[in-house]
C-alpha cells in the first residue's frame, strides 16, 4: 500500500520585479510579496513546472499579454535576498515566432522566495500548546430567581455544562478558573465586577466542569443580583495576570453583555479568546457587533484591536453550539502565535 503524505507548505515570493514595462507609469515596478500555499501552487511538488505570465494593466480591461516564462519552486527558492536574485526572461510565443530577432520585453526578477511550514492548531496543541478555559458568569438582575424553573439560571448550568464538555478536553489540567460580575457581595454588599465564584481571590480555579456548577451553586445563596447588565473584561486582565504557561489562550465565557470596546481592543494583545455565550431571547446586536468579522474593533481612543478574538455563540442556537464555540478558537491561536511571532520559541512543533 502507497500512502501519500502531503504538508501544506506556504511560499513566500518576495520582490518579483519586471522590466521595462509599466505599473501605474513606472519602468521599474515592484511587486508586494505574496504568500500561496504550496499545494495550491503546485501540489507540494517543489519540482513540478510553473507558467509565469506577465500583463500590462488596462483600466478598459483587456490587459496585454507581455509574456511567460515557466520555473519551479526549486529554482525561484534559490533567491535568497536581493544578493542573491532568480532572473526570468518574459517571452511572448507568438511575436518570437514571427521575428527572428525577437528579444525580451522584460525580465522578471526574484529577489527572495522562502518555504516555510504553516503549523494548523492541531500541530500547536500536539506541540504542547495549552488552552486555559475561563468562565466568566453574568449575574446581573436579569438572571432571575434560581428558585423558578423558567429563569435563566437552569439555561446557565446547561451552557456551562455544554461549552465546558467542549472545551475542557484541550485544557490538561482541567483547572478553570470562573469568575462571576454584576452582583451584590457580603458583608457590605457592594456590586462587584470581578469576583470568585469560590470566593477565593488567590485560588479562583475550580476542579473540571463539576467544580464550576458546582461552585456557581454553591455562590447563589451568597449574593445578590444587581443590574443592569454590565461586562467587565477586566477580570480577563486580572486572569492573565495569574500564573499559566506563556503561551495560552483564555477563552472566557461569558452569557450577557453591554460592550466595553476599549477593554477588548487591549485584550487583544493578550494571548485570549473570548467565547460570548447569548442566554435567553435577549437581543444579542450589541454582542454580534463585537463578533468583528469583518472589520476589528476599534475602541474611542481611536486604536484598533490587533486582531478579532470575540466568538458570540446564543446558546438558544443549542444544537450548533459545538461547532460554533470553537469555530474561530483554532484560527485566533494561529493568528495569535503567527502575529506576536512566537514560533520561535519552545513551542515550534515538530
Ligand atoms: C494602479 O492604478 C489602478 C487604477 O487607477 C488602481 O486601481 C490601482 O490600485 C493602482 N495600483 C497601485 C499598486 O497603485
Ligand atoms: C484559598 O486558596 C488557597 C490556595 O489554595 C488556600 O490556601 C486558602 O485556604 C483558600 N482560602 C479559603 C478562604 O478557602
Amino acid at each position: 500500500m502507497l500512502i501519500h503524505r502531503i504538508e501544506v507548505k506556504a511560499i513566500h515570493i518576495h520582490f518579483l520585479t519586471v522590466y521595462p514595462h509599466l505599473i501605474n507609469n513606472t519602468l521599474d515596478p515592484l511587486w508586494k510579496p505574496f504568500t500561496v500555499t504550496l499545494l495550491s501552487l503546485c501540489i507540494g511538488n517543489v519540482e513540478k513546472n510553473i507558467k509565469v505570465f506577465c500583463c500590462d494593466y488596462d483600466s478598459n480591461g483587456g490587459n496585454d499579454f507581455i509574456g511567460e516564462f515557466f520555473t519551479t519552486v526549486a529554482k525561484m527558492t534559490k533567491a535568497q535576498n536581493s544578493r542573491q536574485v532568480e532572473r526570468f526572461e518574459c517571452i511572448n510565443p507568438k511575436k518570437q515566432k514571427k521575428k527572428k530577432s525577437y528579444r525580451n520585453p522584460g525580465v522578471i526578477i526574484i529577489r527572495s522566495c522562502m518555504v516555510g511550514r504553516d503549523y494548523s492548531f492541531l500541530n500547536y496543541i500536539l506541540g504542547g500548546c495549552q488552552l486555559m478555559f475561563t468562565v466568566g458568569i453574568d449575574f446581573t438582575a436579569s438572571n432571575g430567581n434560581p428558585h423558578d424553573p423558567s429563569s435563566l439560571y437552569h439555561e446557565y448550568l446547561a451552557a456551562i455544562w455544554a461549552v465546558g464538555q467542549i472545551i475542557q478536553d484541550y485544557d490538561l489540567d482541567m483547572m478553570f478558573p470562573a469568575l462571576g460580575f454584576g452582583a451584590q457581595l457580603r458583608p457590605d454588599w457592594k456590586v462587584s465586577h470581578e469576583f470568585a465564584i469560590n470566593f477565593n481571590r488567590t485560588n479562583p480555579f475550580c476542579s473540571d466542569v463539576e467544580g464550576i456548577v458546582q461552585a456557581y451553586s454553591n455562590c447563589l445563596p451568597h449574593i445578590h443580583f444587581c443590574g443592569p447588565t454590565s461586562f467587565a473584561p477586566s477580570s480577563a486582565m486580572w486572569l492573565a495576570s495569574l500564573p499559566r504557561p506563556s503561551i495560552s489562550r483564555l477563552p472566557l465565557v461569558i452569557s450577557d453583555m453591554v460592550e466595553t470596546r476599549h477593554c477588548i481592543v487591549q485584550a487583544a494583545k493578550l494571548p485570549m479568546s473570548i467565547i460570548i455565550v447569548g442566554m435567553g431571547n435577549a437581543d444579542f446586536s450589541a454582542m454580534e457587533f463585537l463578533d468583528s468579522d469583518n472589520s476589528m474593533l476599534q475602541s474611542y481612543t481611536g486604536e484598533v484591536a490587533v486582531g478579532d478574538i470575540i466568538q458570540c455563540v446564543p446558546f438558544r442556537d443549542f444544537r450548533n453550539l459545538a461547532k460554533s464555540v470553537l469555530a474561530e478558537l483554532p484560527q485566533q491561536v494561529t493568528w495569535y502565535i503567527k502575529h506576536r511571532n512566537l514560533l520561535a520559541s519552545s513551542i515550534a512543533p515538530e
